[in-house]
């Protein structure tokens, strides 16, 4: 049931950022203006509802709520939803033409988008997907209800104030994969050559095809929570820097964490991640020959 622990670490990190933010010692900063140092570009939106977009770490347009409302044309739209394994009818606007006005046109000729949540979950977005499917940026439950999901398996999610929908409703491919790329509390779209926006995480031209099928399993599967040197998603802790998890944790240890945190610790927050089709302990070894060539050798000893 991997969906509803998925949300549920980010719900409770979300409810942790949320009473930060909000509470009366939060002095009104949002979460996000805080990250380790390189984690984000210095940018926060300007209201929580609002929504901004970044070209190549420059900020390049913030859209408010209203302006979203009055400049596309809300529809109803139904689809497979992947947190609530159900048909569930949303009010959304269609993604592509918000991308057109916050990044320009010349998103289309690139290859990865970044959907940023507000608690620092960043879920890169194929460019091509987005172009082969359709999807939608939800706003609200159908008839105006609010944006919160409630997983087959109990529980809540609040996805405003953006959640991602695809047309999954008859697409057995798109419901095969869960809630892989249906980000939720969206409030950053970026447009970035991952290479030159986070080039720790990048293999030297020498890697493996080991390291390399690595490479896909962390992009898609872990750099949404963790960041290796500071660069990637902020909801899990730092994998790399300055001592790597490949040098502190014993590999069989490691590899079984990945597969299931909670085998080997209790209450462990990570949720074991869904990863892609096919062998599961492959793609465990790959990711981990991954991370002990983007990992530095510690130059101390502890
Ligand atoms: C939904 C967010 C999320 C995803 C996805 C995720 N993790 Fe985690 N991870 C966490 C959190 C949160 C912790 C902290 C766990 C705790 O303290 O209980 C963690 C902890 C870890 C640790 C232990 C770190 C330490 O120093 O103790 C490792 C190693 C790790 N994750 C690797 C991975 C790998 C590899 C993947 C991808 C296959 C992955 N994680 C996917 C959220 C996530």
């Amino acid at each position: 049931m991997r969906e509803p622990r998925l949300s549920k670490v980010r719900r409770s990190l979300t409810a942790v950022a949320a009473a930060l933010a909000l509470g009366p010692l939060g002095c009104g900063k949002p979460p996000e203006a805080d990250p380790p140092a390189g984690l984000l570009p210095a940018v926060t939106p300007l209201a929580l509802d609002s929504l901004s977009f970044l070209v190549d770490g420059q900020q390049s347009a913030v859209l408010q709520r209203s302006a979203l409302l009055q400049r596309f044309a809300k529809e109803t739209v139904r689809v497979w939803d992947p947190f609530e394994q159900a048909e569930v009818a949303f009010e959304a606007l269609p993604l592509l033409p918000v991308l057109d006005a916050g990044l320009g046109q010349g998103w289309r000729q690139r290859k990865d988008l970044l959907f940023v949540a507000k608690d620092g979950y960043t879920a890169p977005l194929p460019v091509a997907r987005l172009l082969a499917r359709k999807a939608w940026l939800a706003v609200a439950k159908a008839g105006g209800q609010p944006l919160v999901l409630r997983p087959k398996a109990g529980g809540t999610i609040e996805a405003g104030p953006y959640y991602v929908l695809w047309d999954s409703l008859g697409d057995a491919e798109l419901r095969a994969e869960g809630d892989h790329g249906w980000p939720f509390q969206t409030v950053r779209i970026e447009l970035a050559d991952l290479a030159q926006r986070w080039p720790r995480l990048q293999l030297p031209p020498t890697a493996t095809a080991a390291e390399q099928r690595g490479a896909a399993v962390f992009t898609g599967w872990c750099l949404p929570c963790h960041a290796i040197g500071g660069q990637g998603g902020g909801v899990g802790p730092e994998l790399a820097d300055p001592i790597g998890v490949v040098h502190v944790w014993q590999r069989p240890w490691l590899a079984a964490w990945i597969d299931d945190p909670a085998k080997v610790r209790r209450g462990a927050k990570m949720p074991a991640p869904p990863l892609p089709a096919g062998d599961r302990h492959q793609h465990i070894a790959d990711v981990i020959a991954y991370l002990q060539a983007v990992t530095p050798t510690p130059t101390t000893a502890p």
